[in-house]
């Protein structure tokens, strides 16, 4: 079975209560169950950190998988170090979003995951992950 790297950044362990009016009521641990009931052709990893550099290790070590969905929190606005990782690996990557950043704070508009990443999906909430992840299936029969 193709592998499918789900890679979460900082404070989204906290989902469920925090600012549910923006990110939604569902907990991290929900969305990984989402996820599984959604792929049963992926074997799936689904992880959160919130270190920057772990995050990277984990983009690398991805590098031959099917690819990976990637929520990089607000690293998704600063970190150049996780754009050179995404760019160094073959792996398609799945930018995703619970809200949609650019209807928020402008200093939110700039993403470097987009520079890099192979496609965007922000602002259905949970669903983003089941899209992407349709996203990847797509890529994996196309
Ligand atoms: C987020 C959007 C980011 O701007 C924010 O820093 C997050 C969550 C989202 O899923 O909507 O932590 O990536």
């Amino acid at each position: 079975m193709p592998t499918l790297h789900i890679l979460n950044g900082p404070n989204l362990n906290l989902l469920g209560t925090r600012e549910p009016g923006i990110y939604g009521a569902s907990s991290l641990a929900d969305i990984e169950q989402m996820c599984r009931s959604h792929a049963p052709g992926f074997n799936i990893t689904f992880r959160q950190s919130n270190s920057e550099g772990q995050l990277v290790d984990w983009i690398q070590q991805a590098s031959d998988s099917a690819g990976i969905i990637l929520n990089a929190g607000a690293y998704t606005h600063t970190s150049v170090a996780i754009y050179d990782a995404i760019r160094a690996i073959d792996a398609p990557v799945i930018e995703v979003h619970l809200s949609n950043p650019h209807a928020r704070e402008t200093f939110r508009h700039h993403s470097y995951i987009s520079l890099a990443a192979r496609g965007v999906i922000c602002g259905f909430g949970a669903k983003s992950y089941t899209l992407a992840i349709d996203a990847v299936a797509g890529l994996e029969t196309a």
